[in-house]
């Protein structure tokens, strides 16, 4: 997308920041962190993260979007003619990269799933989905790097051909199509033998459970999947004509990111239970658990396909705007460089994700800080460089912006919400995230 490209419509700007936040956050993240940090007790921590901390923030990244207008590595400088505070676009612009770097991984095994279920229909074996053993899929070093490979260069064709716009015309019935999905799978999944105490697990907060390493995750979690810290919203905001309205679209992406946590876990959990999985699978819990409910449907590799490409959508919509914020800072929008840039970007990316992908395989063993590379890479995302950008950017606009544009950039206030979200920035939220972020490395 260049920077003369606008959205026309409050309507286009909360489908095309929606489509870039939602993605495998909500669909994989949250049921396997939910499922090793305390299932109900993560949900209701991730709740309350999400509305009272991320729905600020989102609101706020909007705010400063709108009023800089310009790409994130200098949209600081702009706003506080104070050109160090750059550091927080770049700090933004690494989160992205690394981001990107392990989000391909899972992008990679939804391509090699799409493949193996494709096979399986023409070569007309039994139907027998579960026999998709992920072990010998995702511990396969060469299968994995082929896989992330085609997702790294999908994403960097799009990116190069300018064509997001196109994809977002077609999110608008992909996304509700998933959506449809999901609920399917979440009756087929709840009327299973065994589901009930899957169910009761994902819904039935502990309070027992609430762990200091859960409520960091929690927070981690709700910063990635509304794509805090990484001023990827910000980038979008800065996209918006003057009709795009703050609260309105943060509120529709911060309810439809719950909603679709919500029915992975309740698509994934009573299954855990009725197949005899753990919750603490990890990583892959969704591709153990998934191909099992499809097998006890009518049709099931057929609708499993489906559901394969528009999960793979959901992710390249995401994974889109990862690379076009790199894009974006290098090039300062400059059209002519889109292409080189794009390529460059790309095959860095692709050389970060391939110990990342290992991680899985050859390099298991190798464990350190938050677990395996792959872990240590979204640690670092999720953990450090998103509440740090997102710190960085309160502090900018609590102590250096000028209370007055900012109400005028806020909107129409019916329900005089701008002075609570204000004092919120200003005072309570630096002091969240400053606490929750120094206990971690007590
Ligand atoms: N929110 C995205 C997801 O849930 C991941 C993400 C984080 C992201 N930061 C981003 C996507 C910046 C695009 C841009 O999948």
């Amino acid at each position: 997308m260049n920077k003369q490209s606008q959205w026309k419509s409050s309507t286009g700007f909360i489908l095309a920041s929606a489509g870039s936040a939602i993605g495998l956050g909500a669909m994989w993240k949250f049921p396997y962190m939910a499922g090793i940090y305390g299932g109900g007790a993560f949900l209701l921590m991730f709740l309350a993260f999400t509305i009272f901390v991320g729905l600020p923030l989102l609101m706020m990244e909007f705010t400063v979007g709108k009023m800089g207008k310009t790409y994130t590595t200098k949209i600081y400088e702009k706003l506080t003619q104070k050109k160090w505070l750059n550091i927080i676009g770049w700090n933004g612009n690494l989160a992205v990269f690394v981001l990107f770097g392990f989000y391909s991984v899972i992008g990679g095994w939804i391509i090699i799933y799409i493949f193996n279920v494709a096979l399986q229909m023409i070569t007309f074996s039994d139907d027998n989905l579960g026999n998709i053993q992920f072990e010998a899929i995702i511990g396969n070093p060469f299968l994995t790097i082929v896989g992330q490979g085609i997702f790294i260069l999908l994403t960097m064709i799009i990116v190069m051909m300018g064509v997001e716009k196109g994809l977002e015309k077609a999110s608008k019935f992909m996304m509700p199509l998933l959506f449809i999905f999901l609920i399917v799978i979440v009756i087929k999944s709840l009327t299973l033998d065994g589901s009930m105490e899957g169910l009761k697990y994902i819904l039935q907060p502990r309070l027992e459970d609430i762990s200091m390493q859960g409520i960091l995750f929690a927070l981690g979690q709700s910063f990635f999947t509304l794509s805090l810290g990484t001023t990827g919203m910000i980038t979008y905001a800065s996209y918006a004509s003057k009709e795009m309205t703050i609260k309105t679209s943060a509120i529709s992406i911060v309810a439809m990111n719950i909603l679709v946590s919500i029915l992975a876990g309740l698509a994934i959990f009573p299954a855990i239970t009725a197949f005899g999985y753990k919750p603490t699978e990890g990583p892959g819990l969704l591709f153990k658990v998934l191909p099992k409910v499809f097998d006890q449907m009518a049709f099931g590799s057929g609708f499993y396909l489906i559901f394969l490409i528009l999960f793979l959508f959901a992710a390249l919509t995401s994974s889109i705007s990862l690379l076009e914020l790199n894009v974006s800072n290098f090039t300062k929008n400059d059209n002519a460089k889109r292409k080189p840039v794009a390529f460059c970007a790309s095959v860095l990316v692709f050389m970060i994700s391939i110990p990342a992908t290992l991680s899985f395989s050859s390099l298991s063993g190798i464990h350190f800080g938050a677990g395996t590379i792959f872990d240590n890479m979204d640690f670092l995302v999720s953990n450090i460089l998103m509440p740090l950008g997102a710190l960085g950017t309160t502090l900018v606009v609590g102590q250096l912006l000028n209370k007055k544009d900012l109400k005028a950039h806020f909107g129409k206030d019916k329900f005089k919400l701008f002075m609570p979200w204000y004092y919120l920035i200003k005072f309570v939220l630096p002091i969240v995230i400053v606490l929750i972020f120094v206990v971690q490395f007590i």
